[in-house]
């Protein structure tokens, strides 16, 4: 099969590597029919984490079951189904929230070394039950693609903001996850939201769901426009030194700030005494993805949450090199693409 690879030099090739086999009795194998390109891949290409062999990337997946393990009774060869990002045991106490990365066995993600890449044209899935979803009615393919991690994760994010109703966030990054945390923060009760991005046409993008533009950093527009109290609830999602001290300085005392963007492997200086002093909350989520399924699907389904205008373009996965081009230039034509095996 052809997969999606980033060397140990940062270059993504497509190259052929074996068929999966079936991982266990639980598991499944998946035929990709759509994936995606997620910021989190970009963390490879930008050497934000040592990679001393070529990894197969990718964790956005949606496809067709072809085989199945003996214990696999939710699903048949041939169902259409999305796979969580983020895998779990699908047994064990913490799995049974619903969120792998509870798992006690350790939650592993795909694409990133120990399972095998989205970015494919076959995928094996352990724990199968738990990690795949029949694509439901009426949710089309690039829904199901962000179900599958980004807006899962952008939910997340505005879910652990504690918005208040009417309250006013910022969501620094307007990227896939930021914008998708911008939609979740409005349907959650946000009256208000400040869209901080370096890239202009990042942030205008944002404008069209009623957020209100921000250039980076954005602590001093913030401030201004609130009375010198700052947001209410801050979204990180970016994940950066830079965002992380925007994010803090852009926030009330007594806020929420709910970060998902993910950092490299240096420690943050965080500034214990001032976030004791002004009694902040602090969260930081990996998406519980499976968790946010049965919230997300009914609200996409009744035209309540779009995402409409999230994916910017689509090319063939063999094209994957030219892809990461785009999604590396974090223009606003290239906000998140999809790759079709
Ligand atoms: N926690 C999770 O479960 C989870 C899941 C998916 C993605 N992520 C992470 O979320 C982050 C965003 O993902 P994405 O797909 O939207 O990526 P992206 O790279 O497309 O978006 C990041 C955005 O942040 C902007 N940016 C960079 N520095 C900034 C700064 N200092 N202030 C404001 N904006 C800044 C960029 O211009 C870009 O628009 C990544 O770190 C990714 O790894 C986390
Ligand atoms: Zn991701
Ligand atoms: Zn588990």
């Amino acid at each position: 099969m052809r997969a999606v690879v980033i060397d140990s030099e940062r270059h993504v090739r497509v190259e052929t590597l074996p068929d999966p086999e079936l991982p266990g009795a639980d598991g499944a194998i998946v035929e990709v029919t759509a994936t995606a390109i997620c910021g989190s891949d970009l963390h490879f290409l930008e050497g934000h984490y040592p990679i001393d062999q070529p990894v197969p990337i990718g964790h956005e997946a949606v496809g067709v079951v072809v085989e199945t393990g003996s214990e696999i009774t939710d699903f048949r060869v041939g169902d259409r189904v999305l796979v969580s990002s983020v895998s779990g045991c699908g047994r064990c106490a913490g799995c049974h929230t619903q969120d792998p990365v509870k798992c006690v066995r350790g939650p592993q993600i795909f694409g990133s070394g120990l399972l095998g890449g989205a970015q494919a044209d076959l995928l094996a899935v352990p724990a199968a039950n738990f990690q795949l979803l029949a694509v439901p009615d009426g949710i089309d393919t690039e829904q199901a693609l962000l179900l599958t991690d980004n807006l899962a994760t952008g939910w997340a994010a505005a879910k652990r903001a504690d918005i208040p109703i009417g309250g006013t966030v910022a969501v620094i990054g307007a990227g896939a996850v930021g914008q998708c945390a911008i939609r979740s923060a409005f349907l959650l009760g946000a009256a208000t939201i400040f869209a901080v991005d370096p890239v202009e046409a990042r942030r205008v993008r944002a404008t069209a769901v009623g957020a209100h533009a921000v250039p980076a950093p954005g602590a001093q527009t913030i401030l201004d426009a609130t009375d010198g109290l700052g947001a209410d609830c801050v979204i990180d999602a970016v994940g950066t030194d830079a965002s992380l001290d925007d994010a803090l300085a852009s926030i009330r005392t007594g806020g929420t700030l709910s970060v998902v963007g993910v950092h490299d492997l240096q420690p943050y200086p965080l500034p214990a005494l001032v976030c004791l002093l002004r009694s902040l909350t602090i969260r930081m989520t990996t998406a519980p993805v499976q968790q946010t399924w049965p919230e997300l699907i009914p609200l996409l389904q009744a035209g309540r949450l779009s995402v409409e205008g999230i994916f910017t373009g689509t090319l063939p996965l063999a094209d994957a090199p030219r892809a990461y081009d785009a999604a590396i230039s974090r223009s606003a034509e290239h906000l998140k693409v999809q790759l079709i095996p």
